[in-house]
């Protein structure tokens, strides 16, 4: 069988809108199982599969994702493309609440997660390239995609990946800006990595949820402004896909 695209949903993308003919696979891997199971449908007569990285009801926080058994399950069925969806906060000027980003590198801060399916014996291990951690031809077809769907992007960015499940201090992002990042999300590494490893095209499309600690016209943030900015900006996505498609 062969998919024409994989999505893996973030925090707020639980289910993927307009998908149909829909068929949940339990996928076992040798990394154990995935968060979900993953659910392959047709959209606009395109094959997709779409996974929710947190679980279908956010039972699973950043730090416990298995994210290699999702990469691996995706893998396994037969994905190329494959397109992470993350919330973000923004530390850049111009990555304000409800912006969409297609970021072009990471600073990884994450620790004690599974980083590489090169940690068995015996198993040869692989030193991936990682200069460029996305895949340039999906970013512009990302890119692209937006323009014509009238959605619009910024295309590029530096996403910093923290462990989370809490969010930042004021000082840690101030660190970061520093360090050079533009955005700063849970969940962009290790999979971005792995993805790699598997050869995959990967990218992100990261949705500003507010932002960063000390940034913009931040004093706290507040969960419900969160969820009201991500509702707004995910009902983007699958426009954005379905001109990805087209
Ligand atoms: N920090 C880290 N992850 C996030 C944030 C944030 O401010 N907002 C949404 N995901």
């Amino acid at each position: 069988m062969s998919l024409d695209l994989a999505v893996i949903g973030g925090t707020g993308l639980y289910r993927f809108p307009g998908l149909e003919n829909i068929e949940k696979r339990a996928i076992d891997t040798p990394f154990g199982a995935p968060s979900a199971d993953i659910v392959l449908g047709d959209f606009r007569g395109k094959r997709v599969a779409f996974l929710a990285r947190h679980g279908e009801n956010h039972t699973i926080a950043p730090h416990r994702v298995n994210y290699r058994a999702n990469l691996w399950a995706l893998h396994e069925l037969g994905a190329q493309r494959v397109i992470g969806i993350n919330a973000v906060g923004g530390i850049r000027v111009d990555m304000g609440p409800r912006v969409i980003a297609v970021p072009d590198q990471i600073v990884d801060y994450t620790h004690g997660r599974f980083t590489s399916f090169c940690d068995v014996e015996g198993v040869e291990v692989k030193h991936i390239d990682f200069s460029e951690p996305y895949s340039l031809s999906l970013r512009q077809a990302l890119v692209l995609a937006a323009s014509n769907a009238d959605i619009s992007v910024v295309p590029d960015g530096v996403y910093g990946a923290t462990q989370g499940p809490r969010l930042e201090t004021r000082a840690e992002i101030a660190r970061m800006r520093i360090d050079g990042c533009d955005l700063v999300g849970m969940t962009g590494m290790p999979e971005a990595a792995l993805a790699r490893e598997l050869e995959l095209d990967y990218a992100c499309v990261a949705l500003v949820a507010n932002w960063a600690a000390g940034c913009g016209d931040q004093t706290e943030v507040s969960l419900p402004e969160i969820y009201a900015n991500l509702e707004a900006v995910t009902a983007q996505v699958p426009s954005l896909i379905a001109a990805l498609l087209a």
